[in-house]
């Protein structure tokens, strides 16, 4: 089979491998289309801290069963899969609190093992989540990163009233609004970018006023306006003490950044207002939520898409979703 492994940081191949054979409760995947991720371009560059080499990437990837481990039920080969990259122990702490994506032996597939660049691919059963037909196999790998949206806002809890801002407008800004839009009927959302390109993207998928902060500040443009839900998709350290000063009192944000860098800010800033303060790190068994999601027509991966390539094409395709986010958005890859 043919696999995209990141031999050692900075080496990308496409390699020829041995066919894979499911363990007792996996499944094997025959991908299909599987989606690029800014993780996986920082395994290439050797930028992730988890990542353990030579590994297959992706995990965001789309496929049908076609083999199943001992104790595994032969009726699931043939099923249309999204699978969920976070494999977990069961018994830890998180685990026993319904926390698996923080899990004390956590393994994400495509970082800490093989993922889904590749023709194949096997996972956990439980992690291999039926479609149904109403979301088409060249969009279906784009359940993973709207899991990150439900995960952030799972914490959240947003309400129809909350002004919302999102700073960044990325893949995970433009999931953001999609699900604050469409699923929790947020009445305004604010999106924050540098670029207008980006800018024009967070408009299409339904944000209500954008603002570019590459030059005036956002409380400038703010005008006196007080967001009372602040997502943070843009993970630059200094976002934290800019949004804790915007909330509005008893306002809550929400990080999805991983930045190693401190970030200064005073208990002041955060205490004087009450805010709350949540973190969410991929997704706790948000799976089913997103495939409801999609399948009511709440949210529209396809908006998100900005190309398709070939497998082949991997290099060409990672360098430029890399370099070239003023036209690139969510970048797939075809398998077959
Ligand atoms: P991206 O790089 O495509 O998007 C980030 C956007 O933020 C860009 O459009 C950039 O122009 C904009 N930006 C940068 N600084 C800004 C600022 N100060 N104000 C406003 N906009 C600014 O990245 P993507 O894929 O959307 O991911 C965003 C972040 O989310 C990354 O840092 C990534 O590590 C993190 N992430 C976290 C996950 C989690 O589970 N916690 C999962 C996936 C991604
Ligand atoms: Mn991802
Ligand atoms: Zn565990």
């Amino acid at each position: 089979m043919k696999s995209i492994v990141i031999e050692r940081p900075g080496e990308l191949q496409v390699q020829d491998r041995p066919e894979l054979t499911p363990a007792a409760g996996e499944v094997r995947v025959k991908v299909q289309y599987a989606s690029i991720c800014g993780s996986d371009v920082h395994i290439w560059h050797g930028h992730n801290p988890f990542a353990r080499y030579p590994r297959v990437i992706g995990h965001e990837f789309f496929g049908r069963i076609d083999a199943v481990g001992e104790g595994v039920d032969a009726a699931r080969i043939g099923q249309r899969v999204a699978v969920d990259p976070v494999v977990s122990c069961g018994h830890c702490y998180p685990c026993s609190i319904g926390r698996p994506n923080v899990c004390s032996e956590l393994q994400v597939i495509g970082v800490h093992r093989d993922g889904g660049f590749s023709e194949y691919a096997v996972a956990p059963a439980a992690n291999a989540y039926t479609l149904p037909e109403s979301i088409p196999d060249k969009l279906a790998s784009l359940v993973e990163p709207f899991t990150i949206a439900a995960n952030i806002t799972a914490f959240l809890k947003p309400q129809p009233d909350d002004v919302a801002l999102i700073f960044g407008s990325g893949p995970m800004g433009l999931t953001a609004i999609q699900v604050l839009k469409g699923v929790y009927k947020v009445r305004k959302v604010i999106v924050a970018d540098r670029l207008p390109e980006r800018l024009a993207m967070a408009k299409a998928n339904g944000a209500d006023v954008v603002l570019n902060n590459s030059e005036i500040p956002l409380a400038a443009q703010l005008e006196g306006e007080m967001p009372t839900l602040i997502i943070d998709a843009a993970c630059h350290p200094a976002i934290l003490a800019e949004a804790a000063a915007l909330a509005s009192p008893a306002g809550r944000i929400g990080l999805l950044g991983f930045s190693g860098e401190a970030c200064s800010i005073t208990q002041q800033s955060l205490t004087s207002k009450e805010l709350s303060l949540f973190t969410s790190r991929l997704n706790s068994h948000r799976f089913p939520e997103v495939i409801s999601w999609m399948e009511q027509g709440l949210i529209q991966p396809e908006k998100l898409v900005t190309h398709y390539f070939p497998l082949a094409e991997i290099e060409h395709a990672m360098t430029l979703f890399e370099k070239d986010p003023r036209s690139c958005c969510k970048v797939i890859l075809a398998v077959e």
